[in-house]
């Protein structure tokens, strides 16, 4: 951040309303934005959070043809599911909009039409299949057929689920459409395009002017794209849900904008639907149109190329030229790596996750965001587990924090009628033994940074400090023997549960407000904080004066979760792993399914050699693809393997693997292959190589 900004805009990415959010989503975008959001409106600042449902895409389609409804059905259906789920954990959007509404129809043709203006897009003919029996072209998710790298019959035409390489529906083998099981046609369509590649250099700048504030994953994976040169991306499709392409003529009958096209407008056209709902429906500008505001995109790593180098090259596109009605780029794009939950990676299509809705109507939201928060995904992925949620809503939130607010209330309201019995000096505060300015400077920092799992740590550091102040100085002996001291102790806890609640605003906002009415305040925090009773700062010194009340009534903070209340969660991931594990093996042919019997010779005229991996690099555009130079006695193959996401290209230089010597050759993505080599999926969906110890063996066979 390199500017004075008077203004922040939040965005989170917009989920698919194709299905309900879960753990994973939240962990990685929504609750690290509203941590932030929340923290920054502590400060008094001026933000908004704008999100909403991305409704377009084929995905949506598909799941309202397999369930026999409209697309429209679909996407009402989850909208209104994970609004409901976002509100009861305590997502504090200002707008939630949804990509299918007029506003944001308008919003992103008018995009097109003026990049159209501008004639920036390249228009390009080009085969696709063809459904003729549906009168359809067919998108890539809607043509099935065999994996060329892994055979596997049931791939996609965009991604095999099986090896996970991505794929374009030519590269099928014996392709099928999806909506009849025929045998498409190839046919001759138009598509607009947006050329990346003319933004190259003002992307480079933009990025590179970022080269120290934005995170390491972030850089990294655009900076991969940009070495490689961008491209000319497809912006249109041939599809009857989305929002059609505004040209008037036959030249776009049937064609709609490519959903990520549409998807990041949704940013802006929820934004512009905020304004309205605020009767200022100009307001909007101000966030989006002026240098004072500073824009953040709060995504998952998945996402990363779409926000720092489309999106930025699409408002590019659209500044061209402008001295007005120029849009800002984002000043930061906070991804995160993803968190994955009892050891795997959430997986919708195996329906391996937790749904957020249903999660919260067994636990309350203030432990889920807290347990959350403490394994937030910053730098690397992170791990979600029913028994560190259950040790730390016990250990940290019980026991800790809701037992020091419990015992401070009670006692108080027991022994001092419920008053603050004593005016604490700041000299008093200062014998806490908390550092105050030096914890505060360390959680702002962390805020700031995006270090939200440091920031909640730091938060039960001082909830901790504070009940071992309260234990330590024993009030309730005290009382007896020396009341003075038991009304200063008071005096201060009662205090220390004021600076609690609103510390700890932004990550447990519930128990926040639970905590400022066992306070006495008859308002709610969110509300004192909007007419701006209560500050940040505030929270840095005693405010509560002597004579002040509190509420007679306390309650318990945190229900502490029995093993009994975890147990049906276990055994429910148990059986989803079990029938995981059943797929797997079916799949990779286990003692189940045993391939067809071979004779021995079948078997020997497969040629298995030892050969060295002397070279590897990345394949362009397939993000699951290396390119693999080997050395096979006096021998150089050139193979290409699906492990990229297992693997970096420098860390299998030097291994010896095994090679299907004589497999006939073949072209994949352009590129020739000549050979496969060994490897194994393991239970966390990372692939292993099939290695062979010694050195001097490469041309050996194996057998
Ligand atoms: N729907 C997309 C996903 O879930 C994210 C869209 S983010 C936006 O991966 F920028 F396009 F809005
Ligand atoms: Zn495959």
């Amino acid at each position: 951040m390199n500017q004075h900004y008077t203004r922040t805009l939040v965005t989170t990415a917009l989920p698919y309303a194709n299905g309900p959010v879960h753990l994973g989503h939240l962990a990685g975008v929504y609750l690290p934005a509203d941590i932030y959001v929340r923290f920054k409106r502590l400060l008094g600042e001026d933000i908004i959070h704008i999100g909403g449902s991305d409704e377009h895409g084929v995905p949506i389609t598909i799941t309202a043809d397999k369930e026999g409804i409209s697309p429209q059905d679909v996407v009402d259906r989850y909208h209104r599911m994970n609004l409901e789920a976002f509100t009861k954990c305590g997502i504090s959007f200002n707008c939630y909009g949804r990509t299918s509404s007029e506003l944001h129809f308008q919003t992103a043709q008018e995009f097109f039409r003026e990049i159209d203006a501008k004639d920036i897009f390249v228009k390009k003919k080009e085969r696709h299949f063809f459904d003729p029996e549906t009168n359809r072209f067919l998108s890539d998710r809607y043509v099935t057929g065999t994996c060329p790298i892994c055979n596997y019959p049931e791939a996609n035409g965009d991604q095999c689920e099986q090896c996970g390489t991505h794929l374009s529906p030519l590269e099928l083998i014996e392709p099928r459409s999806k909506l009849s099981n025929e045998v498409p046609e190839l046919r001759e369509t138009l598509h607009w395009y947006f050329p990346l590649g003319r933004f190259q250099e003002k992307l480079e700048n933009y990025v590179r002017g970022h080269d120290t504030d934005w995170r390491t994953n972030v850089l990294n994976y655009t900076r991969t794209w940009l070495k490689q040169g961008l491209n000319d991306r497809a912006i249109t499709r041939d599809l009857h849900w989305g929002i059609p392409v505004p040209v008037d003529n036959d030249e776009a009958m049937g064609k709609v904008l490519y959903v990520w096209f549409d998807a990041v407008l949704g940013y802006i056209s929820f934004t512009r639907e905020w304004a309205e709902k605020q009767g200022e429906p100009e307001l909007w500008r101000q966030y989006w149109q002026s240098p004072d505001c500073r824009v953040i995109h709060f995504i998952g790593k998945d996402n990363v190329v779409f926000h720092t180098l489309m999106f930025p090259a699409i408002i590019m596109a659209w500044n061209e030229g402008r001295k007005e009605g120029v849009y800002s780029l984002a000043d930061n794009v906070p991804a995160s790596e993803f968190m994955n939950f009892e050891g795997r990676k959430f997986s919708k299509s195996r329906n391996y996750a937790v749904y957020l809705g249903e999660f919260l109507e067994k636990f309350p939201a203030d432990t889920l965001r807290y347990s959350i928060a403490m394994n937030y995904p910053e730098n690397k992925d992170s791990d979600f587990s029913w028994s560190d949620f259950q040790n730390r809503t016990n250990g940290e939130l019980a026991d800790t924090l809701g037992n020091f607010i419990k015992r401070s209330v009670d006692f108080t309201n027991a022994k001092f009628s419920g008053e603050i019995p004593y005016a604490c000096t700041e000299e008093d505060w200062l014998s806490l033994g908390i550092d105050w300015e030096d914890s505060f400077r360390k959680l702002e920092k962390a805020y700031e940074g995006f270090h939200f799992r440091e920031a909640a740590s730091l938060t039960m550091q001082i909830a901790r400090s504070a009940n071992r102040f309260l234990t330590d100085s024993e009030p309730w002996k005290a009382i007896k023997t020396d009341p003075d001291a038991a009304a200063r102790t008071m005096s201060l806890s009662v205090n220390l549960c004021y600076t609690l609640a609103i510390v700890g605003y932004p990550v447990i906002p519930h128990t926040s407000n639970r905590i400022y009415a066992m306070l006495g305040f008859s308002e709610t925090l969110d509300d004192a904080l909007k007419k701006g009773d209560v500050s940040w700062g505030m929270a840095k010194s005693p405010q509560l004066e002597k004579g002040h009340r509190l509420s007679a009534r306390s309650e318990i903070l945190f229900r502490k979760i029995e093993d009994e209340d975890i147990a049906p969660e276990l055994e429910k991931i148990e059986g989803l792993l079990a029938e995981i594990e059943k797929k797997e093996k079916e799949n990779t042919g286990d003692e189940i399914h045993f391939k067809p019997d071979i004779s021995f010779d079948d078997f020997l005229k497969v040629d298995l050699r030892v050969a060295t991996v002397v070279a590897c690099e990345k394949v362009k555009k397939a993000d699951k693809l290396l390119k693999l130079q080997l050395e096979v006695g006096s021998e150089n193959r050139q193979v290409l393997a699906g492990i990229a996401q297992s693997f970096t290209p420098d860390s299998i230089i030097g291994k010896n693997v095994v090679l299907v010597a004589n497999l006939a050759e073949r072209k994949i993505r352009g590129e020739l292959s000549q050979g496969m080599i060994l490897a194994v999926e393991g239970n966390d969906g990372r692939m292993n190589l099939v290695e062979v110890d010694g050195t001097g063996i490469n041309g050996k066979m194996v057998q």
